[in-house]
């Protein structure tokens, strides 16, 4: 979809938009609006439920006097409570209200909002970015879908003074959404398509943006002793990748280290040998979305020339039953020299992330790494669908990361590491088993992650199972894949690993 900005005096087309703040108060623009049809809008507000709360919508269709094929009252709230997060959900609540309105085009008239604390320019800039991130969809796939039942509006103009700041402010936003959509679309894209080769391919796109890359295939893996992430892909048919994605935006040499993120990709969770129930496996499609998370995550960063020196790693693998699959019991070595006995082969990701994580510090010498992955359904018994699980070695990075999430909206939970947790990985025949039986299942899968962060590293895991596929529509994120992560690491980085 495409956002302009234009100044007020421009011309308007197709659905208008306008603010009503708490107790249905109207903006300027629409206290115009209702003056030229004649006192429309305030008749329209008296018989209805219609407050002025954030979020809320009132329609008048084809109002006489204006041009407008419809008026859209658009509830804000309180204004001093208006932030970004706030602007973007109202983005959101356009796009929810239009998309499928038959309006192709729409115009928001943003007026200074008394009380607001935010500029006019930021808040421009926040609601089209919502907006933006609302109007995704992934619609490849559809061939016979008839016009009228895909989404209508296509182009929304936001109309405002201080046109120059709001694209300036939208500008670094634009590229978020970028990465949000290229994740999003790695997320969507079905097995038989996205696989380890495959998904590798499509990090080429890359390179255009100025990341280096360089791609593993099982030969060199074997090479380096990736037995653990080689021992999943090894029953297969489809060949094993690990892609690293290096973006240096730092200018001083002083700031050489770089921050790493590192995502679980598996591009098909069976469960291999372990196999698992049929009900619902066709969810294990987006078993890649920390590697999705982590592409577009570096997406995000190249193409908004971060300056920061930043690496990803992505562990691509397909975990499937056959007759070259690793079996339960199994012991492989990774490449740290540690070795895990492989009780359930549905515990996949531990055994990818342990040899990524290992080869990511061996190569690149992070000062802090965090990982994403889909790792545990025991996560989404904890937590729900409404924050991810975080695991963190370091007290700093955990303030940084929550602080961030509340910021993206985007929200962690700290959850603890112990000891007492990582005696329940303990094997009689290996160095650890890749299961610590049905109690704190989350908890023991980072333990195993644990094992494989350096001395000195700050290291956080994110497990996002519960917040990585949405069931419905809600705010700036519409069902499917949500890219969550995206937002919230690039929030991260700006915050706190940029170079000023
Ligand atoms: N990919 C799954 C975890 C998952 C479950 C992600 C549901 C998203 C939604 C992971 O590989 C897995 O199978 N975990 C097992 C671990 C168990 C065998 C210890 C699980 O959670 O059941
Ligand atoms: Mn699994
Ligand atoms: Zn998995």
């Amino acid at each position: 979809m495409r956002l302009t900005f234009a100044t007020p005096d421009q011309k308007r087309t197709g659905a208008y938009i306008v603010f009503a703040t708490n107790g249905g108060k109207l903006s300027s623009s629409a206290d115009q609006l209702d003056k030229a049809t004649g006192g429309a809008l305030k008749r329209a507000l008296k018989n209805r439920k219609f407050t002025g709360k954030k979020g809320q919508t009132l329609a008048v269709l084809g109002p006489a006097g204006v041009k407008a094929s419809r008026i859209l009252l658009l509830g804000v709230g309180k204004a001093d409570k208006i932030d970004d997060l706030a602007a973007q959900a109202l983005g959101g609540a356009i796009f929810r209200s239009l998309g499928n309105s038959g309006d192709k085009t729409a115009s928001v008239m943003v007026d200074a909002i008394k009380g607001m604390k935010m500029t006019g320019a930021e808040f421009a800039a926040n609601l089209a970015y919502g907006c933006q991130l609302r109007s995704y969809r992934f619609d490849r796939y559809r061939t016979k879908e008839k016009p009228e039942d895909k989404p209508s509006l296509n182009a929304v103009a936001v109309m405002l003074r201080d046109v120059a700041g709001a694209r300036r402010k939208f500008a670094p936003l634009r590229k978020i959404a970028d990465g949000v959509f290229f994740t999003r679309d790695l997320v969507s894209e079905p097995a038989n398509i996205l696989f380890p080769i495959s998904f590798a391919s499509r990090l080429r796109a890359l390179a255009k943006l100025g990341v280096k890359l360089k791609v593993l295939d099982e030969k060199q893996m074997k090479k380096l002793g990736m037995g653990a992430l080689l021992g999943v892909g090894q029953g297969s048919a489809n060949p094993s990748r690990v892609v690293a994605m290096e973006w240096n935006g730092a200018p001083k040499a002083k700031d050489k280290r770089p921050i790493a993120f590192v995502g679980k990709g598996v591009t098909f969770d069976t469960g291999g040998i372990s196999i698992k129930p049929a009900g619902g496996m066709e969810d294990m499609k987006w078993d890649m979305a920390g590697a999705g998370v982590v592409s577009g995550l570096m997406h995000a960063l190249a193409s908004r020339k971060a300056k920061v020196n930043a690496v990803g790693v992505v562990g691509l693998v397909e975990n499937m039953p056959s007759s070259n699959a690793q079996r339960p019991g199994d012991v492989v070595k990774t490449m740290s020299g540690q070795t895990i006995e492989v009780i359930n082969t549905d515990a996949e990701g531990r055994l990818v992330l342990a040899d990524a994580l290992w080869w990511c510090q061996k190569t690149f010498k992070p000062h802090t790494i965090i990982d994403l992955a889909t790792l545990t359904g025991a996560i989404i018994v904890s937590l729900g669908h409404h924050h991810a699980g975080m695991f963190v070695n370091n007290d700093k990075l955990s303030d940084q990361l929550l602080a961030a999430g509340k910021g993206t909206g985007e929200a962690l939970w700290r959850m603890p590491l112990g000891d007492a947790y990582d005696k329940q990985v303990r094997s009689q025949i290996a160095d650890m088993k890749n299961v610590g039986g049905r109690d704190a299942g989350s908890i023991t899968a980072a333990q195993i992650l644990q094992r494989f962060i350096q001395k000195d590293v700050a290291w956080a895991h994110l497990d996002i199972a519960g917040v990585a596929w949405s069931n419905s529509d809600a705010g700036t994120v519409p069902r499917g894949g949500t890219g969550f992560g995206v937002r919230l690491l690039d929030r991260l980085v700006a915050d706190h690993y940029e170079s000023k």
